[in-house]
This record gives structure tokens, C-alpha cells and sequence, in this order.
């Protein structure tokens, strides 16, 4: 038996059916096409998989499918869509040395958009720990917070702008 789905991806309705026991991460990778995702762990450990549901930083790997039903999830692919560049959170990361082999930095940039969102000029420790579910195999956390707040720094120039 499969359940019937009907959310919003990126800002765009979108319909699935998925397995009662199916994982967001399948959905979004496998059945929908959006590899921006990615699986590390597997376990809920490493934050690589991070997408954004109804606001709120999630393991897709550990997430239910069937409960995006009604919500509004986000991936890294919504953050920059075709013809309009990278979002001013992706281009700190890009500007700030933040990214190296990149395996961590869709779950790294969705984590840090899910703050700002919610507080767009935070202090370090918060970035910190905000980011804290997110590892990065390359080492690369000072590059990482100082990505983040030259991000807050630029958002809040530009009035409020919303974090992409
Ligand atoms: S792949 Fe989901 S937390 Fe590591
Ligand atoms: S840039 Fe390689 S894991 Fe973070």
C-alpha cells in the first residue's frame, strides 16, 4: 500500500506516494530527482542529509516520508534556482572558503538558513551550536561560522532580505 502525498518542494506543489515506512531522503533523492541531498551516515549522526521541513532543520535519512504531507520542505535546491544565481548564504560559503569537498555543505548551509531565519544576527556560540549536528569531514568549521556571519552581516544590509 502506498500513501498519497501532497506538499510544497521549493516552493512548488508536489504530489508522491511513498511506502508507509519510506525515508524523506529516498523521496527527495530517488523518486523526486533532488540528489543536492546527501546521504553520510545514514544514522542521524553527521547532518549531511539536513533538510528544512516547515522551517526546521531535519535528517531526512531518519525522517518519515509520509509526514511531509501538508508541510513545506526545503532543499538545497530551493535556495538557488535556475536563472537567479547563488543565494547570499551560498556565495558567503563560496566567498568564505567554507566549502571544500562540499559532502557537508547543503546540510551545513540548510542548518545555518534555518537560524538566520529565526534570529539573522546571531552570536557565534549560537552559530555554533546550531551547526553543531553537522560534521564536516574536511575540518573546515572556522571557514563554516565565518561563512554564516558574514551571511548575517550581508542579509541584514540588504534590509531583511529573505535568507535564500
Ligand atoms: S545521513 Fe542523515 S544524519 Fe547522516
Ligand atoms: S567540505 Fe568536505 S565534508 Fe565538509
Amino acid at each position: 500500500m502506498k500513501i498519497p502525498l501532497d506538499f510544497q518542494l521549493n516552493g512548488h506543489p508536489t504530489t508522491a506516494e511513498v511506502h508507509p515506512g519510506a525515508r524523506l531522503i529516498d523521496l527527495l533523492r530517488d523518486t523526486l530527482g533532488l540528489t543536492g541531498t546527501k546521504e553520510g551516515c545514514g544514522e542521524g549522526e553527521c547532518g549531511a542529509c539536513t533538510v528544512l521541513v516547515d522551517g526546521r532543520p531535519v535528517n531526512s535519512c531518519l525522517f518519515p516520508a509520509p509526514e511531509v504531507d501538508g508541510s513545506e520542505v526545503v532543499t538545497i535546491e530551493g535556495l538557488a534556482e535556475p536563472g537567479q544565481g547563488l543565494s547570499i548564504l551560498q556565495q558567503a560559503f563560496v566567498e568564505g572558503g567554507a566549502i571544500q569537498c562540499g559532502f557537508c555543505s547543503p546540510g551545513m548551509i540548510l542548518a545555518a538558513k534555518a537560524l538566520l531565519d529565526r534570529n539573522p544576527d546571531p552570536e557565534e556560540g549560537e552559530i555554533r551550536r546550531a551547526l553543531a549536528g553537522n560534521l564536516c569531514r574536511c575540518t573546515g568549521y572556522v571557514q563554516i561560522v565565518g561563512a554564516v556571519r558574514a551571511a548575517s552581516r550581508k542579509l541584514r544590509a540588504s534590509a531583511g532580505e529573505e535568507v535564500r
